[in-house]
């Protein structure tokens, strides 16, 4: 059966404003990432996905867009753009933008007109009238704090935003909004671009009856606990507790014919591709009229996680994966704590890279993670990007520099998405390589730089992270069964090995990863189909220690025909 290339590439995400500064402003750009386009092939990327690169007041990192048709100028404007785009396809190399739909940036004009209302834009955002002296009902912003603001702070009327004040939500309920965004879809298509990711899918619509939520006292205390990461059942269970504060605010009717309404403006022009950043598969629709991608979320957060973990979540999803559309794993990406950091190292993290790389469908990787860069906490209040943590903590507001305790800066740091943003360290030469000596990057380098984790050292040492990651793409890339095979578990239901075959009608891999801190013996049913495999049964990759079982940590892998 032939596929199609989104289910074979390897998605890279790169963060714009950390990978490559070409400019030398300490701020990453369009002529930083076409330098390192190079690097991306050789790793075995076949699609990037960026995340947002328009006009920005860069409060939400780019997520927040004052214009949506254009490309901020600090990273080189709309010609920089498509020198980029075009060096990235004649690589082979295919482009996603994202695509914030559910709101703007309060500077976007369509806002700036919405603030007065008399004007056609205002239905365009979503305005209610306040109650008592107060917002119009009792909803969370997702950043914390109240879901409604007034402009300038007055009036009678609130706007709805589900994340900062400064990105109000855009009215889906109005025809216009979605004209012109299908707009915003098709000029991006027609420059050429592959697909897009889709930010915040859930929260496109709000229940217009605006119900008061429940809970909401609890929800920084949870979102505390998803940090924290005690385990992954605590993570699992503070995740859907806040799914029910917000439940009158995400996953509203109307998202799925919304969906097919954009599936048939992209399905105009062939070839391309959506995801969307939720793991819920209903949005896959039939199969070909939604999403043709949606994140596996619940394998990420599992992390650490363990074979039972694993095979649970393959058992979960892949038969409800409808023909025609295809999973999608990702271990990170700019919001969530550093690969490395969640697994204590990159030793460990090698497990789940070596999952992430032969398990069913795309593999998703978030840039910097191929290195192993840690998080890093940043807790000077001055050096913070990251405008969330000033909405979720307010009590940093009106401190004194010396009133603002150690805590309390350990606490910003750790919440402040920041620690997973830091500029891509390329070398050990002065601020990593990413940008010139002397000028100061937008977000500091993780000082492992100086330490090896960089991409000069890590590519001349055959042991390094970044190496393991190659070998195993270039791996998948060549063996069918790995890119496009069927998923059968052989262990992991108890014990520390996981292990499944991937076989195609021509080709069959087989996969062991002892999840152990010592040796274990080789599971039996792996024996019986590796000896099935042929004459040549030694590993792939990896290899059997002396006594013939999986060395601690071990990834072993054997290819083959059936
Ligand atoms: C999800 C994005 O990944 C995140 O970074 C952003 O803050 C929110 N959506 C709002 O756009
Ligand atoms: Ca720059």
């Amino acid at each position: 059966m032939k596929h199609a290339w989104w289910q074979e590439a390897l998605f890279y995400q790169i963060y714009p404003r950390s990978f490559a500064d070409g400019n030398g402003d300490g701020i990453g750009d369009f002529e930083g990432i076409v330098k390192r386009l190079d690097y991306l092939a050789d790793l075995g990327v076949g699609a990037i996905w960026l995340s947002p690169c328009y006009p920005s007041p860069f409060l939400d990192c780019g997520y927040d867009i004052a214009d949506y048709t254009d490309i901020a100028p600090e990273y080189g404007g709309l010609p920089a753009f498509r020198v980029f785009l075009d060096a990235a396809h004649r690589r082979g190399i295919r482009v996603l933008m994202d695509l914030v739909l559910n709101h703007t940036s309060d500077q976007h004009p369509w806002f700036q007109e919405a603030m007065d209302p008399r004007s056609p834009k205002r239905d365009w955002y979503v305005w209610r009238e306040g109650w008592q002296g107060g917002p119009p009902n009792n909803w969370l912003s997702t950043f914390g704090g109240p879901a409604w603001s007034r402009v300038n702070g007055t009036g009678a009327y609130y706007y709805y935003h589900a994340f900062l004040r400064e990105q109000p939500d855009l009215n889906w309920r109005n025809p216009a909004v979605r004209e012109a965004m299908w707009d915003v879809v098709r000029f991006w298509l027609r420059l050429g671009v592959d697909g897009f990711r889709l930010d915040a899918v859930c929260t496109i619509f709000e229940d217009p009856a605006y119900p008061e939520s429940e809970g909401t006292a609890e929800y920084e205390a949870l979102y505390a606990r998803i940090l924290q990461r005690q385990s992954p059942e605590d993570v699992a269970e503070a995740a859907a507790r806040i799914q029910a504060i917000f439940r009158h605010q995400f996953d509203q009717p109307g998202l799925h014919a919304l969906m097919r309404e954009l599936r048939a403006v992209v399905d105009a022009f062939p070839d391309r591709v959506l995801i969307g950043e939720h793991e819920d598969l209903a949005y896959h629709g039939n199969g070909s009229d939604e999403l043709h991608m949606v994140f596996n979320f619940p394998l990420m957060r599992a992390q650490p996680f363990g074979p039972r973990d694993v095979l649970e979540n393959q058992r979960t999803r892949l038969p409800a994966i409808p023909t025609g559309a295809w999973p999608c794993n990702t271990l990170g990406n700019h919001d969530v704590c550093r690969l490395v950091s969640v697994w204590g190292g990159a030793g460990r993290a090698r497990l789940a890279v070596a999952a992430l790389l032969t398990l069913p469908g795309t593999p998703t990787v978030y840039n910097g993670d191929e290195l192993g860069v840690a998080n890093l906490v940043i807790r000077d209040v001055d050096a913070i990007r990251d405008r969330f943590v000033f909405q979720a903590m307010p009590e940093l507001h009106g401190l004194t520099a010396d009133a603002r305790s150690g805590e309390l800066l350990e606490r910003m740091g750790s919440l402040s998405r920041d620690r997973a943003r830091t500029p891509m360290p390329w070398s050990r030469a002065a601020n990593g390589g990413f940008c010139p000596p002397g000028v100061r990057p937008w977000l500091p380098l993780h000082p492992d730089f100086a330490a090896g984790v960089n991409v000069a050292d890590e590519t001349a040492d055959a042991g390094s992270l970044l190496n393991f990651w190659k070998q195993l793409i270039a791996l998948r890339a060549r063996c069918r069964a790995l890119l496009v095979g069927d998923f059968q578990p052989l262990a992991g239901e108890t014990g520390d090995v996981l292990a499944y075959r991937r076989a195609t009608a021509e080709s069959q891999a087989v996969v062991a990863l002892n999840f152990a801190g010592e040796a274990r013996a080789v599971p039996a049913a792996v024996r019986t189909v590796v000896r099935g495999m042929g004459v040549e049964t030694a590993p792939v990759y990896g290899a059997l220690d002396e006594t013939g079982g999986l060395p601690a940590g071990g990834v072993v892998i054997w290819t083959g025909g059936v």
